[in-house]
């Protein structure tokens, strides 16, 4: 299966096996990560390979191993983060494996750039069989005007499924919004730029060959807080 139709039947894994995954998936999971698209190149980001006992986490399906992310702590790298390990999130599950973003989880013993934290493993669930599994909103919720393009972006995953993205269309291109009043909810902390870099990837991996992102004078719109603007 490839990212693409990985969009359409991913989920979030909350049960795995106790065992771990071995040396040459590892090296193809950072590989994948070195090569994956950035939406902002110029901004530091890494990753390590932690063990659960690293882990402090209240959740009880925490796996053998997790992946450890690191960057600088602005709006644009919070969103990098989520755009380039939704990729990672994607190719883990095209390749078998299970995975679960972990907002809940800390890193005790972390370097102060340590910003958060991805499960993954080899999962006891099964994947989604289809659209139909997932809950989210319709089209017409998304965006000033319904755009079948979107479809990827609207399957996106978001921290509490709040899915806070919203399009508005000017030409050809489309102006990519956050909901103000989610931004600022203290409990969410800067997850919320996550899940906009998440949606972005799902625009990307789609429409690889055209997608550009970029910042510009965008229409100021009630309720929304300007994110950039995509081609796709
Ligand atoms: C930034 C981020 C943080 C998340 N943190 C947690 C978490 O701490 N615990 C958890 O069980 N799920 C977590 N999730 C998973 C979301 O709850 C899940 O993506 C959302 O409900 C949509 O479901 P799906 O991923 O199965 O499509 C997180 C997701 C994102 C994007």
């Amino acid at each position: 299966m490839n990212l693409q139709e990985t969009i359409y039947k991913r989920k979030s894994h909350r049960s795995f096996y106790e065992q771990w995954v071995g040396e040459e998936t590892l090296a193809d999971i950072r590989a994948f990560f070195d090569r994956a698209k950035r939406l902002y190149p110029e901004i530091p980001l890494r990753m390590e390979l932690v063990e659960r006992e690293q882990v402090k986490c209240i959740l009880p399906f925490v796996p053998p191993q997790c992946i450890a992310i690191y960057s600088e702590d602005s709006t644009e790298a919070w969103e990098n983060i989520g755009f380039v390990f939704q990729q990672l999130d994607l190719y883990l599950q095209s390749i078998g494996l299970g995975s679960c973003w972990l907002g809940l989880g800390k890193l005790p013993d972390a370097e102060s750039d340590f910003r958060m934290l991805l499960a993954f493993g080899h999962s006891k669930e099964a994947l989604r069989s289809g659209k139909a599994e997932f809950k989210r909103k319709d089209l017409s919720e998304i965006a000033d005007v319904e755009d079948a393009r979107l479809e990827p972006a609207r399957l996106a995953p978001s921290a509490i499924n709040n899915q806070p993205w919203f399009f508005v269309h000017e030409e050809e291109k489309l102006h990519v919004y956050c909901s103000t009043r989610f931004l600022r909810a203290r409990a969410l902390g800067k997850m919320i730029l996550i899940d906009m870099g998440i949606c972005l990837s799902h625009l990307y991996v789609s429409y690889p060959e055209t997608f550009t992102f970029w910042k510009e004078e965008a229409p100021e719109q009630k309720g929304l807080t300007y994110i950039g603007t995509i081609r796709i």
